[in-house]
């Protein structure tokens, strides 16, 4: 045996074992203390060992300092697998076997031009992916053009809508792609302080305890408008599975997106309001699709003209007002009974949010069908001026069409007065 001939013997949580051969892109999803970052951190010194002269680059979304980087966890595990004669940590990179290099930097200060400079690296270790853009995914994908080269994930997912889970969570997810999820009961190696922690996030702050430490979506959004209203909905049993009402009439309200990068955004809501009740049976959104598609939709699912009638918004901004428009004519040369709600003016969007608020207690919403509006309820937030501390109103965000679409829905909402209207037909008197 050689001088220079050592095994290096790495032992691994289970869970990630599925991350060990080779793939285009992996994944590890999951709460705080799962393991995720030891994991990357090691099997990318592993891989530095075993292909000598590679390249990588550690990314997060924001960087401001080295400090919020994965280069002290990676000295630190070049320590612990006692391999420090392999490598060199220099103040901003680590130089790693036959003279690669291991670079940290942050996507927000990339541009198309400068995303070139990656394109000879083999490994892109993004960590946080949760807080990722669509750029900065869109930018990074194609810049790891090497044989062999590989992209991998860390994080603990916020929403549905951010990228990272749109990629590897939607089920359409690209070929080569490789996720797990790990969560603390996963590391054999959970340190007892983090156990202590994870107790005490338990049995006080149990809204978030879901997200923080078992990798759950994010329920409860800082400033989120609608929070309370659906967690009383949830304890009520009335975000459940529900049925069409074949005696009552359907109605889709609508929010029908603005211009530029948001174009053809769409959100219907269809409801049927039973008594006291309003049921809320099914949720539709759509991005850059065209006005076929939404209608090919309702058709398909029952919301036909001959079943539905639609409420639109009636929008502010001239050039929306023409979308609206020849939104308003095409559903109406369809056949569909169109009502366009007048704009409330100033104001209008914490006008829908109170009105929202009043509406939620008669509201069921079918817990499977609405899945996507209801994460966009509960996301649906207050922007904040963080340095002045002030409230700005709502954030415009991937959720605030399907929110506004409920918006609509609450405002058009009339309470029954109790006395119902019977419209008889009859073919003449006597006979
Ligand atoms: N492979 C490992 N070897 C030793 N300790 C580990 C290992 N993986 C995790 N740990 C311990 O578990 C803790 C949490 O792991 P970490 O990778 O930071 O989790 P996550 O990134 O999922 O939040 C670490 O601080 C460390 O104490
Ligand atoms: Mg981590």
């Amino acid at each position: 045996m050689g001088a220079a001939a050592k095994i290096l013997d790495i032992p691994t949580a289970e869970v990630f074992e599925p991350l060990l051969y080779p793939a285009r892109y992996k994944g590890a999803h999951g709460g705080r203390g799962s393991g995720k970052s030891h994991f990357f951190a090691e099997m990318l010194i592993e891989d530095h060992i075993r292909h000598p002269s590679m390249r990588s680059v550690c990314i997060r979304e924001v960087q401001k300092s080295l400090k919020e980087s994965a280069k002290r966890l990676l000295e630190d595990k070049i320590q612990k697998l006692g391999v420090t004669m392999l490598f060199d940590a220099q103040a901003d990179r680590i130089i790693t076997p036959g003279n690669g290099v291991i670079i940290f930097q942050g996507m927000q200060d990339h541009t198309a031009e400068s995303i070139k400079s990656l394109e000879g690296f083999r490994r892109a270790w993004v960590e946080e992916a949760q807080t990722l853009s669509a750029r900065s995914l869109e930018l990074l994908r194609p810049t790891l053009r090497e044989e062999d080269s590989e992209l991998w994930f860390s994080w603990n997912p916020r929403t549905k809508n951010d990228p990272v889970d749109r990629m590897f969570r939607a089920g359409d997810e690209p070929q080569g792609a490789v996720c797990v999820e790990s969560n603390w009961n996963n590391n054999p190696w959970f340190p007892s302080v983090l156990e202590r922690e994870r107790q005490d996030c338990k049995a006080k702050d149990p809204d978030r305890y879901t997200h923080i430490w078992e990798g759950d979506y994010v329920t409860v959004v800082d400033g989120a408008y609608f929070a309370s209203h659906l967690n009383d909905a949830r304890r009520d049993g009335r975000i459940t599975r529900l049925h069409k009402d074949p005696l009552q009439s359907i109605r889709l309200f609508w929010d029908i997106g603005g211009t530029g990068a948001k174009a053809d955004a769409c959100s219907i809501w269809v409801a049927q309001f039973v008594g006291q009740d309003v049921k809320v049976i099914d949720y539709y959104e759509a991005q850059g699709q065209p006005l076929e598609a939404h209608l090919a939709w309702l058709r398909g699912n029952g919301y036909g003209p001959d079943k539905a009638s639609c409420w639109l918004p009636h929008d502010g901004a001239t050039h929306d007002r023409v979308y609206a428009v020849s939104y308003e004519s095409a559903l109406r040369s369809s056949g569909y009974d169109v009502t366009v709600v007048p704009n409330q003016g100033r104001g209008a969007a914490m006008q829908r949010v109170e009105a929202v608020r009043r509406l939620f207690p008669r509201c069921w919403i079918d817990s499977e069908k609405c899945d996507a509006g209801l994460s966009a309820l509960g996301w649906y937030h207050e922007k904040k001026d963080e340095a002045r501390g002030i409230g700005l109103g709502p954030d415009h965000d991937w959720s605030s069409h399907g929110a506004d679409a409920f918006g609509l829905m609450a405002i058009v909402y009339k309470e029954p007065t109790g006395k119902i209207k019977r419209d008889i037909k009859f073919t003449g008197w006597g006979g």
